[in-house]
């Protein structure tokens, strides 16, 4: 079995008729997308709010309701995946760069389930990239004030173009090699004028963490 759906499955038990849920990106929310899809096709009424255009897409092909952000009174539900989730429960995230709308929904959700394989457990973040969305005109100023963090930096690209996030912005892939004070490198670098935001959620805003297993079986790791 696919240890992602085993992860989206399990997530997705939790939607309740009526709720407003939003929506992930990635290859483990693209199965939380068909698993809600195959629930709403059986009769569960929801409204969804998606983190990027790509999510959007695939939500309304399986029957999803959407809608905008300007509509969205309340979140219940927020499921999405992680590209690293450390030991005490913070993430990176913005490996498919729709880090902006998914801390928003994140941020303003009563619950946030993080859907992942084992292989997105380390010890400490910093492996993986980390991902911050940045204005495109003051690029090369927003780079030196990252680079006095401590990291390398890498603009992304689609191509030959660098690559465009679905707000008209920019994607820098930091390496920091280890990130240990997440707090802090979160507050530094959304200090930077210029970061729209970047791809560390730290716990407060997560409730759980759901891993699946290709043998079956999900491991739920709460704070
Ligand atoms: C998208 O921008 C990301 O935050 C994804 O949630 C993250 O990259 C995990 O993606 P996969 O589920 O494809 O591993």
């Amino acid at each position: 079995m696919n240890a992602k759906q085993i992860a989206a499955d399990y997530a997705v038990e939790s939607v309740k008729d009526g709720m407003t849920v939003g929506i992930g990106t990635g290859s483990t929310s693209a199965f939380a997308i068909e698993a809600l899809g195959r629930k709403v096709q059986q009769g569960l009424f929801i409204k969804a709010v998606a983190s990027s255009i790509r999510s959007e897409e695939a939500a309304t092909n399986v029957g999803i309701k959407l809608i905008p952000f300007s509509e969205v009174e309340t979140i219940d539900i927020y499921i999405d995946g992680a590209d690293e989730v450390d030991k005490d429960l913070h993430l990176i995230k913005g490996g498919g760069g729709a880090l902006l709308r998914e801390k928003i929904l994140a941020f303003n959700s009563k619950e946030f389930l993080v859907i992942v394989d084992s292989s997105k457990l380390v010890e400490h973040l910093g492996k993986f990239l980390l991902p911050v969305e940045i204005i495109p005109f003051a690029m090369e100023l927003t780079l030196k004030q990252l680079q006095k963090l401590g990291c390398t930096t890498k603009v992304r690209q689609d191509g030959k173009e660098p690559y465009i996030t679905d707000n008209s912005n920019l994607i820098i892939d930091c390496d920091f090699k280890r990130i240990e004070q997440v707090d802090q490198i979160h507050q530094s670098i959304n200090a930077i004028p210029g970061v729209v935001e970047n791809g560390l959620f730290t716990k407060n805003i997560v409730s759980k963490i759901i891993v699946g297993y290709e043998s079956g079986e999900v491991k739920v790791i709460e704070k």
